[in-house]
């Protein structure tokens, strides 16, 4: 195509889209013939597409993202005069915003201290990554080099991030990978009866005893860290069971092993507390976090640590090489802490993380009446606004349905104008769990509309 185009002239746009625009996680074939979807504008909780058609967004941005909802002045305006005054200068120096988030944001995580600035979650996860390696060969002599990651978890798409991905249909035709990286069990009590020798009763006890058992096996002098999300996204929407964190926390202190938590998605909200290990008492020495840090108005990712592991990289000045030797080049944007800010305030002054609580209860409430009506829904599970709906083929084997029929659920709900999400080439035969994650101001009605949209889809594809 030739020429420039207008952006109001949306066929246009579509041909570029079409001849030149490499979608994420998308298979490409079914544009030669039908036109990709473009999302043209947000308002609240609802998107409006190509063809003008309304939908309301159940998935904050398709990946949990737009925690306070689309076309937010604040936070547009005070990008913009930030970025007449100053749009950038490298992280090596301070900025204003960088300075103020970072005090709010450790205002909200007691017990950590300093924030390192980036612009992905895979980013923040592979900069912890770095630390854990660099604290191997300052403190341990070369040892301690190994990070423990779980089945089912998800912290990037990094290859160093997919060494440590615990989703192997999302892994397969990329590696090798990093070495170093070594998988402990999942925690899905649903599926427990798929792991060797789970007991009916203290399943999550047993499930962090399977860390330590990894631990012993590997040789404790040789683990450096262990990297959880708080609730696994991606991989089916996993709270962990009852006595599984306390044992994590016991087991790391035991072995003196680093705790780092993945908020990319939970973070700054999402499940209705600020972050989600701040629900089960756990004290963590690397958070990381992005999605919700800004809610998509800005690319901004976060490392947060404790003052101690701080201490570790300027601990001997003397040493030319004795601190952490890093950059992120976008970490030095100020859109990203600005746009953080006001987004932070919004969720203060709305009192967002009330209604994340209320809403995320009338979302399970309506999902459990759900199951009631359709023996396809096998388990409800989540915390706040971030839940999902496992469907099964038969609820007493839990045998998982066609993820066919799942995707077809998502395409039912999506003609009725509401975005719901699935997991997605994630663990094989088991992308059959629905995703629930609305932003974090949806009203009753939202909630009933998307339970309603679900309802009836269920109904359609399982009839
Ligand atoms: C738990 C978790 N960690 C890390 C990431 C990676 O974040 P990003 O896509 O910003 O690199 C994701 C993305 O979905 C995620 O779900």
């Amino acid at each position: 195509m030739d020429g420039t185009f207008n952006e109001n002239d949306i066929s246009r746009v579509v041909e570029a889209d079409r001849a030149h625009v490499w979608h994420h996680l998308i298979q490409h074939k079914p544009f030669e013939t039908n036109d990709p979807r473009i999302i043209v504008e947000g308002k609240g909780m609802r998107v409006w597409d190509q063809k003008g058609k309304e939908h309301l967004d159940a998935v904050s941005g398709g990946v949990w993202t737009v925690n306070v909802g689309y076309g937010r002045e604040s936070i547009c305006k005070a990008v913009y005069e930030q970025m007449m005054k100053l749009c950038y200068f490298a992280q090596s120096a301070g900025s204003v915003p960088g300075s103020i988030f970072a005090e709010r944001l450790i205002s909200k995580m007691p017990g950590m201290s300093r924030v390192y600035y980036m612009n992905s979650g895979s980013e923040a996860n592979e900069k912890a990554f770095k630390m854990v390696r660099q604290i191997a060969h300052k403190k341990y002599g070369g040892k301690k080099t190994k990070i423990l990651y779980r089945d089912r978890d998800y912290h990037g798409s990094t290859l160093a991030t997919m060494s440590a991905g615990g989703q192997n249909e999302r892994n397969a035709q990329y590696g090798p990978f990093a070495p170093d990286f070594v998988r402990v069990p999942h925690c899905m009590e649903y599926r427990k009866h798929e792991l060797d020798g789970a007991p009916e009763e203290n399943f999550g006890e047993w499930a962090a005893d399977q860390i330590e058992e990894v631990i012993l096996r590997e040789g404790p002098d040789t683990v450096g860290a262990l990297c959880l999300e708080p609730v696994t996204a991606g991989g089916g929407v996993i709270e962990a069971p009852e006595g599984y964190w306390p044992r994590v926390q016991e087991i790391c202190k035991k072995y003196d092993i680093l705790l780092h938590i993945d908020e990319v998605v939970c973070g700054v909200g999402r499940t209705g507390t600020w972050f989600g290990y701040q629900h089960y008492g756990i004290e963590p020495d690397f958070v990381t976090m992005a999605k919700g840090v800004a809610s998509g108005y800005a690319a901004i990712a976060c490392l947060v640590t404790t003052e101690e592991i701080f201490d570790m990289f300027k601990d001997n000045a003397d040493d030319p090489m004795n601190y952490f030797r890093d950059i992120s080049t976008f970490g030095g944007c100020t859109a990203g802490p600005t746009a953080a800010i006001e987004n932070l305030k919004i969720i203060e002054d709305e009192n967002l993380l009330q209604n994340c609580t209320v809403m995320g209860e009338r979302l399970m409430s309506n999902l459990q009446g759900l199951m009631e009506k359709h023996a396809v829904i096998g388990d409800v599970r989540g915390k706040g606004l971030f839940q999902g709906a496992e469907l099964v083929a038969d609820r007493s084997t839990r045998e998982p349905v066609d993820e066919k029929l799942a995707q077809a659920v998502v395409a039912d709900c999506m003609a009725q104008g509401v975005i719901i999400g699935v997991t997605n080439r994630s663990i094989p035969g088991r992308n059959n769990t629905l995703c629930f994650s609305p932003a974090l101001i949806a009203t009753a009605d939202d909630i009933d509309q998307i339970t309603d949209a679900v309802d009836g889809a269920l109904g359609r594809v399982f009839s």
